[in-house]
């Protein structure tokens, strides 16, 4: 009798105190002065309740959270599960952040241990003067000069694209993320490492399904990014992703080198930029900072998985809205074919970047619908005083901008949820209020990649809509739903499926 009471005060305690870490930071808003939403808050999940129970998107959480507190506040407090988590509400703090203030935000809200968890020791997720060290360095990966370079690839890459499409899907309806990612994971593997990683006909399982793992909501990625905001200490003992993923990637990454130390001189790619960093490396030259094997392995790595997965989804949602909007979409076509008639050779680097005003307009829209990250994540290194208040934000707090509502603001976009180009024509474009419209993030901690994705979704899109009609099939949906598990990008939940039917003209 007695054991069990003593077993009964245990668990007692045990519960008492697991609650009281549950609800252990829902004051810290309430403290501060910053209006949060305390009606729909939850031990252990925080304002994330309908994320768990009924499958929403946490991207519609902060619209819901934006639209009831933007007209009487220029910020509101969110508790991501138990994580405090401050969300700017207009454009002009969303940039004063990101820009402006960037020194008492340089880094993302990431906890991991780069030593340990080898795919983390990468740009994207590593910290203070690691990442800048590393962005200097890296940052002449997409210079004009390299992107020329890369366009030879890029065009082969879509031209044997084409004929594929014609001759295995010509008039069928097709999965087009599905499709259009194999033909970007193609050139991404040839920009990035050297190499035919990836061939359209002839897909390697192996690359595709290891791509696929991450990309793929997992029980573990979920666990470990909840684990991220819940508690980042138990967070770093766990790696992102199974150890035969890590495997593939250094083994990938090991043949590229010796492959490249076979072939006679330099290559152009990214992988020789990194292959150059880790032999200063060893020589001891670099001064500022330091890049192991695992820095080049974790760099690959983020390269591969962020060229192909952005880009494609990008792609795919644009020819989505094209083929829900034939005029627009006759618009763009009647562009692309006149100004092909003008360029008598391959495409260039320019061709592609200047001579297609309205495709500009398209893609930029296409963005503003549909961003595939929702929100950019910081986190704060010093005490920050909010502007025009008088709160201020500890080190350690997690900020997160809010790039959809942003982008369907009424404040910035007149009807917001139309798609409409108009809005990026030369004339329009000037009037976009700074910070409402942030694709690839901004300042300093800005997409490093997106050169390179506006060059490689630009070729891929004039080829296929000069060679291909596009249109929708009864299997497309009618509207787009996200898929809730995807907890870092806005993918739908239900696959996009078009019919590409060549044209009689090309
Ligand atoms: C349509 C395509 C793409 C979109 C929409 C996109 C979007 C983004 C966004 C929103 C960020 C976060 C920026 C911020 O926090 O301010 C980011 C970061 C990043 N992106 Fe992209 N991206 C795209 C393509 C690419 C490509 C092609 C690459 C490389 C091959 C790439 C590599 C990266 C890297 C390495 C970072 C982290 C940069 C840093 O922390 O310094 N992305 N991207």
């Amino acid at each position: 009798m007695l054991e069990y009471a003593i077993l009964l005060s245990l668990l007692l305690i045990v519960v008492t105190l697991l609650y009281k870490w549950s609800i252990s930071t829902f004051d810290v808003w309430k403290k501060k002065g910053v209006p949060y939403d305390s009606q729909n808050l939850y031990p252990f999940i925080g304002n994330m309740k309908a994320c768990f129970t009924s499958g929403t998107h946490l991207a519609y959480l902060l619209d819901d959270l934006y639209a009831k507190f933007k007209d009487k506040s220029d910020f509101a407090g969110f508790f991501a599960t138990l994580q405090p988590t401050f969300v700017p509400l207009s454009a002009d703090l969303a940039y004063t952040i990101a820009i402006k203030d960037f020194s008492h935000f340089p880094d993302r809200d990431f906890h991991n241990d780069p030593n340990y968890d080898i795919l983390m020791n990468n740009i994207s997720t590593i910290s203070g003067p690691d990442w800048k060290y590393q962005r200097t360095k890296l940052s002449p990966t997409f210079t004009s000069g390299k992107l020329r370079g890369m366009t030879v690839a890029i065009n082969n890459t879509c031209d044997l694209f084409i004929n594929y499409m014609k001759k295995s899907f010509s008039g069928k309806e097709v999965d087009t993320e599905n499709l259009i990612q194999d033909c970007i994971m193609c050139f991404i593997g040839k920009v990035v490492c050297g190499i035919n990683y990836y061939d359209i006909e002839n897909p390697d399982p192996v690359f595709k399904k290891i791509c696929n793992t991450v990309n793929q909501p997992s029980w573990r990625t979920s666990l470990r990014m909840i684990l991220n905001f819940a508690s980042p200490r138990l967070a770093i003992k766990m790696k992102f992703f199974p150890n035969y993923v890590e495997n593939f990637f250094r083994e990938l990454t090991e043949q590229s080198m010796k492959a490249k130390a076979c072939t006679q001189g330099e290559t152009k790619d990214f992988l020789q930029l990194l292959i150059n960093l880790h032999k200063e490396d060893e020589m001891n030259q670099n001064k500022e900072g330091h890049f192991d094997m695992n820095a080049v392995i974790g760099n690959v790595f983020v390269f591969l998985i962020a060229g192909q997965e952005t880009s494609s989804n990008t792609v795919t949602m644009l020819l989505y809205l094209l083929s829900q909007h034939p005029d627009i979409k006759a618009k763009l076509v009647k562009e692309i074919d006149s100004v092909l008639t003008t360029i008598p050779h391959e495409l260039t680097y320019d061709d592609a970047m200047k001579k297609f005003p309205y495709l500009n307009q398209v893609l930029d829209e296409s963005m503003r619908i549909y961003p595939l990250i929702f929100a950019l994540n910081r986190i704060s290194t010093k005490e920050y005083t909010v502007p025009g208040s008088d709160i201020t934000l500890d080190v350690g707090t997690s900020v997160m901008i809010p790039v959809r509502a942003l982008h369907r603001d009424p404040r910035y976009w007149t009807n917001p949820d139309v798609f409409d180009p108009e809005r990026f024509s030369p004339e329009n474009k000037k009037n976009i209020v700074p910070g409402s419209y942030i694709p690839f993030g901004m300042g300093p901690r800005m997409c490093i990649g997106n050169r390179l994705a506006l060059l490689d979704m630009k070729v891929l899109l004039i080829k296929l809509l000069h060679h291909f009609e596009v249109s929708p099939t009864e299997r497309t949906p009618k509207k787009i739903k996200f898929d809730h598990k995807q907890p870092n990008m806005l993918k739908s939940l239900d696959p996009i499926y078009l019919k590409f039917t060549p044209r009689s003209s090309t």
